[in-house]
């Protein structure tokens, strides 16, 4: 992983250019716009772990460019060295970050194509790299699906959403999860106003999606996290949208840390609590939340704030990058083929089988 590189025309999460990944870095915007340049399955799993890019559907991005990348590395080699070289960037790759279950999905889906014998390992390799690009662009789609779905829900004319972490255009191929249901609901109805909470430890609100918003002009006001209790008490907050990392079959949501907490607030106050995720984010393997993987992050993210200690040294640090907001806290699951309201489960997988439900409205059920 080598990094600046030539600079994108446009800011993009992610990009396969010729042969290498570059990503934004997004660990230093707001300030710093710089580009790095993945050329090896090994640098995507280092950009992964140590939050280059970041978000459950860029997370599943990145992982099969990952392994395209891996694929054209090992081309050459006979079959049976292929196969062995993409096993290992699998496990490098799929060890990098346990909560986002679009990881293991876009993993699988680049194995179904490297463990079928039948061509060989030069066609594979540019089989992987459609196959790579195809979920690049799926992804985007998604979130466009999920954003128009999301803006037939909030038909109040000047609509306040407060948002956690940065579900946007920097979480995704581009668009945004929950931020692409704000920006479809701004672009009907300007006068909406976003809160972002700030999203401690690692501040992707008010690093990240506070500079989405600035950059499409969407007014927002960034507030600690501590501060939407009491916003929310002066009915300040029409709507809650936040993403998600990965959502069991029942409808519990794990997504970053603080959300239960604002799921909590929504409820006390009556305010409506949306997720926003694409129906691959719906882990049917598992029944409930309690069998999603918290992932358990650096103690120096809790303890230094910009790269200073606050803390003293010696204490003791918990740092869980994600909690779980019970199905029972959730208004409606909003994916890219429609909203899904309670009891989920039923919703979920009838949306998965390829069936809409009936209604006036095709994608509301
Ligand atoms: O630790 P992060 O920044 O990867 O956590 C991201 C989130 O929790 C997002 O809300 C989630 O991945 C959905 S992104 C569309």
């Amino acid at each position: 992983m080598s990094g600046p590189s030539d600079h994108p025309s446009e800011v993009k999460t992610i990009e396969w250019r010729d042969g290498v990944v570059l990503m934004i870095d997004q660990r230093k915007l707001p300030l710093v716009e710089e580009y790095v340049t993945c050329t090896t399955w090994e640098d995507v799993a280092e950009a992964i772990r140590t939050m280059v890019i970041r978000g459950a559907p860029a997370i599943g991005v990145a992982a099969a460019m990952g392994m395209a990348l891996a694929a054209r590395a090992a081309r050459a080699l006979p079959r049976d060295g292929f196969e062995r070289a993409l096993q290992d960037a699998t496990k490098g790759l799929f060890s990098t970050r346990p909560t986002a279950v679009n990881l293991g999905w876009a993993l699988a889906e680049m194995e179904r194509i490297w463990r079928d014998p039948g061509p060989a390992p030069e066609k594979t390799a540019e089989t992987m790299e459609s196959r790579a690009l195809q979920i690049y662009e799926d992804d985007v789609a998604s979130c466009r699906a999920i954003g128009a779905h999301g803006a037939e829900l909030i038909t109040v004319e000047e609509p306040v959403i407060l948002t956690h972490c940065n579900a946007g255009a920097l979480a995704t191929a581009g668009y945004g999860t929950a931020l692409g249901v704000v920006r479809s609901v701004f672009a009907r109805r300007p006068g909406l106003r976003v809160f972002v909470d700030e999203t401690r430890p690692f501040l992707q609100g008010a690093r990240l999606t506070a500079w989405e918003m600035l950059h499409e002009g969407i007014p927002a006001d960034l507030i600690t996290d501590s501060m939407a209790g009491h916003f929310m008490s002066k009915g300040m907050v029409t709507h809650v949208v936040v993403g998600a990392d990965r959502i069991a079959a029942n409808g519990d949501a794990a997504n970053k840390i603080g959300t239960y907490t604002v799921s909590v607030l929504a409820k006390e106050h009556g305010v409506p609590f949306y997720v926003a995720a694409p129906l691959s984010t719906v882990d049917f393997a598992i029944p409930d939340g309690s069998h999603i993987p918290i992932e358990e992050r650096d103690e120096a993210e809790v303890t230094h704030f910009g790269g200073s200690r606050v803390a003293p040294e010696g204490v003791r640090v918990r740092n869980p990058a994600f909690d779980v907001t019970p199905a029972r806290n959730i208004t409606a699951i909003i994916t890219d083929r429609g909203v899904v309201r309670p009891p989920f489960e039923a919703g979920l997988r009838r949306l998965a089988a390829g069936s809409r439900s009936e209604g006036s409205d095709p994608c509301v059920q």
